[in-house]
């Protein structure tokens, strides 16, 4: 990495404080809309690279840089070849020379971090196999607006350890807030990232679990979590997927079980039907739709505190 620059490949390099910066810009931001009075990435370019599908992260990052004063270039991975047309450090070194900012959406979370090794210009993470730093970062400013601020959170991500899950769990052990895992036996967190949350965990004074009873999970739920148990890379194991998970859908059987005011989340998009009810969904726990419109106001945040 280049020193002095900063990138964001995943939120455990953020301290508390910066979250809640980056959280507090976020509905500064939000209020100002259209045009952020903030001007720190006026005329510049930041260039999209998608190696995966997108609707919210594409729409809400090419929107955040206009309403920014700067200039969007959306890229498939395709369209560069990226690593076998030419490598990925190239592709950095080149890059640099050119925009100020790449936001990249990668199969390997490998793939980002050589992007930031190998540029002097920061580098977000907009989804890889490991982390989704930008989605939790909109859960949290949804979460705020909510919720009472002193409320002591609990949130329980529901179904599949994966990318989203990763980040949902760094962010509520950075913010101090417990939180539980319901998964199959078989699929439990990446072993890594689970230590890391345990230490950090500790030091804030909250907790992290593995639970496998979803009924009694969820008993002292402040929000429900809960993502597709295929992501995009894994379709070939979509029809085990669906019967190891069957058991973990979010329904209203499992809101019964839960705090009547129980808040619910997805990242989206959704399969409906798998891993949560058209019902639950669609209800007045759902807070899904506020936390995607929040991707657009906590991604300006996210480029500001870049810049700053
Ligand atoms: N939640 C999310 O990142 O959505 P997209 O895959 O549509 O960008
Ligand atoms: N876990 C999902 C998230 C999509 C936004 C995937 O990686 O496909």
């Amino acid at each position: 990495m280049v020193s002095g620059k900063k990138d964001l490949l995943s939120l455990l390099e953020l301290t508390t404080d910066e979250i809640n910066g980056i959280l507090l810009t976020a509905q500064q931001v939000k209020h100002q809309r259209p045009i952020a009075d903030v001007r720190i990435f006026n005329n510049k370019s930041g260039v999209m690279i998608f190696e995966k599908p997108s609707l919210r992260t594409r729409i809400t990052f090419e929107t955040a840089m206009y309403e920014l004063g700067g200039h969007p270039i959306n890229l498939s991975a395709d369209t560069i070849g990226l690593g076998k047309r030419e490598t990925v450090a190239d592709i950095a070194r080149n890059l640099e020379r050119w925009v100020h900012l790449i936001i990249a959406r990668t199969f390997s979370h490998v793939t980002v971090k050589k992007l930031a090794e190998f540029s002097s210009i920061p580098v977000i993470n907009a989804l890889t196999d490991l982390f989704h730093p930008c989605q939790a970062l909109a859960f949290a400013q949804t979460l705020h607006e909510t919720i009472d601020r002193r409320t002591n959170v609990h949130a329980v991500f529901i179904g599949d350890c994966n990318n989203v899950c990763n980040s949902i769990m760094v962010l509520c052990v950075k913010l101090g807030y417990d939180f539980t895992v319901v998964c199959p036996p078989q699929y439990t967190p990446h072993p890594q990232i689970l230590k890391e949350c345990l230490s950090i965990a500790q030091s804030k004074g909250c907790t992290v679990t593995v639970s496998h009873d979803i009924f009694n999970a969820v008993k002292n739920a402040t929000v429900l979590y809960t993502d597709v148990w295929t992501s995009m890379g894994q379709e070939a194991e979509t029809e085990r997927r669906r019967r190891d998970f069957s058991p973990y859908q979010v329904n209203r059987a499992v809101l019964s079980h839960a705090p009547a005011d129980v808040l619910v989340s997805h990242c989206l998009p959704a399969h409906r039907g798998e891993e949560i009810t058209s019902e639950v969904l669609d209800s007045e726990h759902s807070i899904a739709l506020e936390e995607a419109e929040n991707r657009l106001h906590v991604q300006k945040a996210v480029i500001v505190h870049l810049f700053s």
